[in-house]
């Protein structure tokens, strides 16, 4: 039978019988989907910093969204196209739960953007460069939270972010073993 967990940290909410090890939607690990009565809105009076911070970061994921679905266009086998699609659905994700805390509308991801590459390798570097820049804001960002549900919100995305570094250096590696 269905069960129905809700996503701490998107608020998504996943239909199943048993709880996932990740987020589909957001990546974040299973400890956070939880049980749907017990999810609870983030209904946060933010600090003018925390502001601050989630402006930028919805920068960083509304940017990273748009090259990941230029590298889904750009990619060729079913498997990398996958991959990026995937991806630029998570980081869109991520600024749907970003609005979330800003009070505000989901942002317009472009889809057809041309700001990535033709070459699967240097797309790979590239989405390892954005990660590891995600992931240095947000460790900053959570740091300086005042709020918890926005510091374990910063913490989450600092690991999923890592998990997407993780995914693009297997990526590479498999591609310097086949040439
Ligand atoms: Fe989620
Ligand atoms: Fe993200």
């Amino acid at each position: 039978m269905l069960k129905v967990f809700r996503c701490w940290i998107c608020g998504e909410t996943y239909l199943g019988e048993e709880r996932p090890t990740d987020c589909p939607y957001c990546g974040a690990d299973e400890e956070f989907l939880k049980r749907g009565e017990e999810y609870e809105e983030p209904d946060v009076e933010l600090t003018e910093k925390s502001k601050e911070n989630f402006e930028k970061a919805l920068e960083l994921e509304v940017d990273n969204a748009t090259f990941y679905y230029c590298a889904y266009n750009q990619a060729e086998g079913p498997k990398t196209e996958g991959m990026f699609k995937r991806l630029a659905k998570v980081e869109a994700e991520h600024a749907e739960a970003i609005c979330m805390f800003l009070d505000r509308d989901e942002p317009d991801i472009n889809k057809k953007s041309d700001n990535c590459s033709h070459h699967l390798p240097d797309n790979l570097e590239d989405a390892n460069r954005r990660e590891t820049r995600a992931i240095e804001h947000y460790r900053k960002f959570a740091e300086e939270a005042e709020e918890p549900r926005v510091k374990e919100f910063f913490e989450a995305l600092v690991e999923i972010e890592g998990d997407h570094l993780e995914l693009h250096e297997g990526e590479l590696a498999e591609l310097e073993d086949t040439h």
